[in-house]
């Protein structure tokens, strides 16, 4: 078996849960490696939707292992929740389903008070953060102060590491944020009680892995965010506090970076953004909101409309390129139908030039204008179409003509929000050297 990753190819919200639910079939391990509840992948099954935050988006299918590996920052309320009510809908979720990195840092209520002041900080300069702790979460990973889900399940450890914690934290909240500070016992209690729920699911989730692997299973990876959002190589300060691409993997998993054999970017056929930010292919008016109400384009976790433009092929490939995809999903392409013409973003004008490559030294690229090109559009309902053949010409053309901008396969196109609303393109998959 093999190790794929998919990953999200621009601002987020590509479609990632939906193609990584399809890819889980074949695969016996799904990891989540960076990322928090900051993430909302939804995987329709038949009548039922389900928005997972957490939880990787295999955990509907029976007999694999779902992996939360050390680079996630996981928010121990939030995923109880997610366990609890996927339990309500049928699914039970014991240790042999969920492994839990004890490793992997935990997002406190602190946290995210700390990420709803530093927004009202920042005031017009703010990042549109969901709100979920991630940046504070991060910031005490690198700083060296937060507290892992192995301190959660050690009684005497927790107090320890949460007396330290709070002491620096209240001071913060109270003095630089004048806000409520936190009762020890308090906060104690809540960790404690959580940390013993989810104790059973706590491991060395990398060794697991690397066993697995060893063993001949097939993993696959599940990236949160998209590259575009990515803390290197997004549209610095407007991106979340992950390496989101295949980048993040070794470190967010413990997993050779070698032993990744295929990547797969995902895209939708036209670009969305949520939160702050340069977005240059962006569409405001009519357009924007036909885009958004087609697509049903609001945020999965906030539940904020989605800012909709054309696809920005420049940035796309650029997200391409540094993650040495073996290949791009399209997702989403049923929401263009309709369009008389359907634009492509090829190119940025700046200080009176045309850039054909994404200008990642700039330090401002709110300034970028799109260049476009055009294709003509069709009107076929393509959501019962399963090969490519069968799509109107149009579509055909379309999704080559990107295909050739961009100089990546396109290995499927995805043409609504269920499982099986796919057309595999399996010529366009490389073979495993
Ligand atoms: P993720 O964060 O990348 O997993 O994506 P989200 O779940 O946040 O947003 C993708 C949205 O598009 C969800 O509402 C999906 O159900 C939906 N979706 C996924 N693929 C398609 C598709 O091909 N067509 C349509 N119309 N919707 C899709
Ligand atoms: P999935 O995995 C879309 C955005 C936020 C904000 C910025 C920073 O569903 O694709 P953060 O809370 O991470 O500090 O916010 O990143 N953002 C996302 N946008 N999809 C996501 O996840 C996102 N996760 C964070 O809107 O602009
Ligand atoms: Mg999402």
């Amino acid at each position: 078996m093999s190790t794929q990753s998919v990953f999200g190819a621009q601002w987020g919200d590509e479609g990632k849960g939906k193609i990584i639910d399809l890819l889980a079939r074949e695969a016996d391990v799904v990891v989540r490696y960076q990322g928090g509840a900051n993430a909302g992948h939804t995987v329709v099954v038949g009548t039922e939707k389900y928005v997972l935050h957490l939880l990787p988006s295999g955990i509907l299918h029976e007999g694999k292992i779902n992996m939360i590996g050390n680079g996630v920052a996981v928010d121990p309320v939030v995923l109880l929740q997610e366990i609890d009510e996927l339990a309500a809908r049928g699914h039970r979720i014991g240790p042999d389903r969920l492994r839990l990195s004890a490793a992997a840092h935990a997002i406190l209520e602190v946290h995210k008070r700390i990420d709803h002041a530093s927004e009202r900080w920042r005031g017009d300069g703010r990042i549109g953060t969901t709100g979920r702790g991630i940046g504070p979460a991060y910031a005490d990973k690198a700083f060296r102060t937060g507290l892992r889900m192995a301190d959660l399940i050690d009684s005497k450890r927790l107090r320890q590491r949460l007396t330290a914690f709070l002491a620096e934290k209240n001071a913060l909240l109270e003095r630089v944020h004048g806000a409520e500070p936190f009762d020890l016992e308090e906060v104690h209690a809540v960790c404690s009680r959580v940390g013993a729920r989810l104790a059973p699911f706590v491991t060395d989730t990398g060794r697991e892995l690397r066993r697995l692997w060893r063993e001949g299973k097939g993993i696959l990876f599940e990236g949160a965010q998209g590259v575009m959002l990515d803390i290197d190589h997004g549209t610095y300060p407007f991106v979340t506090s992950s390496s989101t691409g295949v980048g993040g993997i070794a470190p967010g998993a413990g997993f050779p970076p070698n032993a990744i054999e295929r990547a797969y970017g995902v895209a939708k056929a036209y670009c969305t953004r949520v939160g702050e930010g340069p977005f240059p292919s962006e569409l405001n008016g009519r357009e924007a909101d036909r885009i958004r109400e087609a697509g049903n384009e609001y945020g999965a976790t906030t539940g904020r409309p989605r800012r909709c433009g054309w696809l920005d092929a420049v940035a796309l490939r650029y997200a391409l390129e540094l993650n040495g995809a073996t290949g791009l999903v399209i997702t989403n392409l049923d929401v263009l139908t309709g369009f008389e013409e359907i634009l492509v973003c090829t190119g940025y004008r700046v200080d009176g030039r045309t850039l054909q490559d994404y200008p990642a030294e700039r330090a401002d690229l709110g300034d970028l204008k799109p260049v476009y090109e055009r294709h003509r559009g069709w009107h076929e309902d393509i959501t019962a179409t399963r090969s490519f053949e069968e799509l109107p010409e149009a579509a055909r053309d379309y999704v080559e003509w990107v295909e050739s901008l961009l100089g990546f396969p396109i290995v499927m196109v995805s043409v609504g929000p269920e499982r099986d609303q796919v057309i595999p393109r399996p010529d366009r998959v490389p073979a495993l050297t």
